[in-house]
């Protein structure tokens, strides 16, 4: 049986989720091993990397700030990781490390538990944000065969430079994107407005089919003001605490050949 040395890796990591995680399932399903959370600055990756495969770790979560300065150190990088261009999970086998980005699999997987029978092909997304987040949920439309995303951002060069990895992006800007509503299917949000101590989501759903369903990344507040406007008029919200979860869930298949069911009680314990 696989033996866990697993780690998230990043600066700061005290409140990083992902020691709780890891833990739990791996008590829940009696697989030996340990998962902690290792503070490494940006100035020390290489070094304290080396440092980590000589001590026999073998699941890496990686976290800002080296998700994407620790591609050039890796042996091999997954297709979803290269387009997303950010990697948060390496396994290490026989010293060489294979990275991928689970987040995009997190973020669909959330979706279809939470809506079973959404459908994804040839339907249209809006996305506000063009950040990391955005761009692995975007990756993840794009697998799942949406063919018409919007994405709108504050910072709209941002947003066009995404249109390099994923052509047939629509941007729009960000003072139209309550016009650019109109006809979605999905509508998500993966900038940090309306998390706990940010600036209010200002957005009308006035445009938004009421069929189409309102995913907020932001998990803290579980139920952010745009996930209450959606519910208050018929659509349905979907919170972001599945996407964190979800995607760890991805990375504990990889590293101990486990597919972990996502409880209440792991969900509560996280909140
Ligand atoms: N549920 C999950 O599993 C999960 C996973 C990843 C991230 N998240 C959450 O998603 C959010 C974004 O994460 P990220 O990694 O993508 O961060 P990021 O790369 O820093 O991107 C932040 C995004 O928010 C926008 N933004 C920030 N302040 C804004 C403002 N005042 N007005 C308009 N737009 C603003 C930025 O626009 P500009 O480009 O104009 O700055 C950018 O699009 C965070 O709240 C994070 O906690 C959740």
């Amino acid at each position: 049986m696989t033996i866990l040395k697993g780690a998230v890796i990043g600066y700061p990591v005290q409140k990083s989720k992902s020691p709780l995680i890891y833990r739990h399932w791996l008590k829940a399903y009696g697989i030996p091993g340990n998962y902690e959370a290792i503070e490494i600055q940006a100035d020390e990756l290489s070094h304290r990397l080396s440092q980590l495969i000589d001590q026999g770790y073998n699941g890496l979560s990686v976290t800002l700030p080296h998700k994407q300065t620790i591609m050039s150190l890796c042996d091999e990088i997954d297709d979803t990781a290269r387009a997303i261009g950010a990697v948060n999970s390496i396994q290490i086998k026989d010293g060489k490390l294979y990275a991928t980005n689970t987040d995009a699999f997190g973020f669909i997987q959330n979706i279809k538990i939470a809506v079973p029978d959404f459908i994804f092909k040839n339907r249209r997304a809006c996305v506000l944000g063009a950040g990391g987040a955005a761009r692995a949920i975007i990756q993840g439309l794009v697998e799942q065969g949406m063919t018409d995303i919007i994405v709108t951002n504050r910072t709209r060069t941002r947003a066009e430079d995404m249109v390099t990895t994923f052509p047939s992006l629509r941007v729009v800007d960000w003072a139209d994107k309550d016009q650019a509503l109109s006809g979605i299917d999905l509508l998500v949000n993966t900038t940090s407005l309306g998390m706990e101590g940010q600036d209010r989501l200002d957005i009308s759903l006035d445009h938004l089919p009421p069929s189409a369903v309102v995913n907020d990344i932001v998990y803290y507040p579980l139920m952010t003001d745009l996930l209450k406007n959606a519910e208050s008029r018929g659509n349905k919200p979907i919170t972001g605490i599945g996407m964190l979860i979800h995607q760890a869930c991805r990375s504990f298949h990889n590293w101990c050949g486990v597919d972990p069911v996502v409880t209440d009680d792991l969900i509560q314990a996280v909140l």
